[in-house]
Order: structure tokens, then sequence, then C-alpha cells
């Protein structure tokens, strides 16, 4: 049976972690070639790369940090010169800091916003470049919490609200150019991020459960297909739209 992105070139924006290394490799597992970005996870990029050639698939692993211009301009010129071309670029690389609107610093706007916003900005913008006569596809990681109001969460959700905004404005723009952008809006997901700020093992874990139909928060497995599925010509018709991946919770 053929698969659905053989031939295809992708790009996972944080692919060494969490939702990012189960989308690289389920990318891959559809043929994609894929280019597994991280920050600072050598080790974790290499082994998702690791476990997708296993598999029989391609995959390389390239540092950048997406905040920053320089490093996405090599991102995406390293990956022309390994793999000639581009199709898909997964806006994943993101994080997540709560805080009080008492505790709301710069530091603390300009840390998610130069990563959540800016970095699928930066992104896009080379990725056009790069995409060919036959177009492309991008999608961006967003959250239920875009749309939804979770308290201590005012600058998150912003940065999130902006990558929703983003999805449906450049899909107008670039609509004509064969390019669909699309967004992925998750629940809470269980990940290397979600442990490491306690997430996972809160009493907001507990009372989100509790609000959700489906009845337990997401694994990054989970989310993926749906990003495969935008990425594929199954899809050729979608564009602008931001899908919820939550159980059901909004
Ligand atoms: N988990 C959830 O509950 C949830 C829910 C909704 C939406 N989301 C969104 O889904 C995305 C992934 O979340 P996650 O929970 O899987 O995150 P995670 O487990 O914390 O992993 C984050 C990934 O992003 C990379 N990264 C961090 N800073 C970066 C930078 N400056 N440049 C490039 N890469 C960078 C990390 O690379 P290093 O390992 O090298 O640092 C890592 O691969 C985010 O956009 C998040 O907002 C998550």
């Amino acid at each position: 049976m053929s698969k659905k992105l053989s031939g295809k070139v992708a790009i996972v924006t944080g692919g060494s972690k969490g939702i990012g290394s189960s989308i690289a490799d389920h990318l891959a597992r559809e043929g994609a070639a894929v280019v597994v970005n991280y920050a600072t996870s050598k080790e974790g990029a290499d082994r998702v790369v690791a476990e997708i050639v296993k598999n029989g698939g391609k995959a390389i692993a390239i540092q950048a940090n997406m905040s920053k211009p320089s490093e996405v301009q090599r991102l995406f010129s390293d990956t022309i010169k390994a793999f000639k071309k581009l199709d898909i670029l997964v806006n994943n690389a993101g994080i997540y800091e709560f805080a009080p609107i008492e505790e709301v610093t710069p530091e603390h706007f300009h840390k998610q916003f130069d990563l959540n916003v800016l970095g699928p900005l930066l992104a896009s913008k080379e990725a056009v470049k790069h995409f060919g006569e036959s177009g492309g596809s991008i999608i961006n990681l967003s959250s239920v919490v875009s749309t939804g109001s979770v308290p201590n969460a005012a600058v998150y959700s912003a940065t999130k609200g902006a990558v929703n905004a983003i999805t449906r404005s450049l899909a107008s723009e670039l609509g004509p150019r064969k390019i669909r952008v699309n967004a992925v809006a998750p629940g809470m997901v269980e990940t290397e991020g979600t442990h490491s700020q306690g997430i996972t093992e809160s009493d907001f874990r507990k009372q989100v459960q509790s609000q959700t139909p489906l009845g337990r928060i997401g694994k990054p497995e989970d989310v993926a297909p749906t990003v495969v599925f935008l990425a594929s010509d199954d899809a050729s018709w979608i564009t602008g739209e931001t899908f919820f991946i939550s159980g059901g919770m909004r």
C-alpha cells in the first residue's frame, strides 16, 4: 500500500520531545523524510531520528533556536542541503508558563511570545521561500486555551490565540500559492514539558480530566494522526482551520 507522504520532506520544530517527537515519528511512518529540530536536547532528537531510521524511515536532527531569525534561516538552508526540497512545516516548538497577573513581567511575556508567536512567523516566512510549485502545508500547534477561559494563563493563552489568528490570515494570503495553513489545538497532553512543570501531577489535571467528556488527558499519539492528515492530500481542500483535539474539552 502506498504511503500518504511518500516523497515529501517535513520539518518538525521542537521534535525532540513530547507532541513534536510523536508527530515526527508519524510523518516518517507515512513516508516523509523528516527534519527533527531541537533547541538543547541533542540526545532527545538523536533518539527520535534513530527510532525513525530503525523503522525504515529517513530523518536528521538539526539544532536551531526557533525564536532567533539567523538560526531559523540556517535550519531551512540545512534542510534543503540535506533533502533538496520542502513540503511540510509543523510549527510545534513552544513553551508554557502559568502565572497570576501580579507575576506577569516583560520577560514572561517575551519568552513565550518570542517562541510561540514570532517562531512560527519566522519559520513560515522561510518555508514559503522553499516550498515548490505544488505548494505546501503548514500546521501550527495551538491549544484549547486559545479560546478557553483558563486562569493564570493570560500570556500563554494570548500566544495561542495569536497562533489561531496567524493560521487564518496566512491561509488567506498563501492559498493562491497552493500553501495550506491549519492548526491543531490540543487539550492537556502528558509530555516531558507538562511533567517537568508538575502539570500532569497537579489538581489542575484532575479538574481538566473531570471536565473532559472522554474522561482522560491526551497522549502525544492522540494528536499526531491529525497532523499527518492535514499534511497529506486527504486535506487538499482544507485551509485556515483549527482542529480541537481534546477529548471533547473546550
Ligand atoms: N502538552 C500539552 O498539554 C499541550 C497542550 C496544548 C498545546 N501544546 C503545545 O504543543 C507544543 C508542544 O508541547 P509539548 O508539551 O510537547 O512540549 P515539551 O514536551 O516541553 O517539548 C517542547 C519541544 O520544543 C522544543 N523547544 C523548546 N524551546 C525551543 C526553541 N527555542 N527552539 C526550538 N525548539 C524549542 C524542545 O526542544 P529541547 O528539548 O531541545 O529544549 C522540545 O522538543 C507546544 O507548542 C505547546 O504549546 C501542548
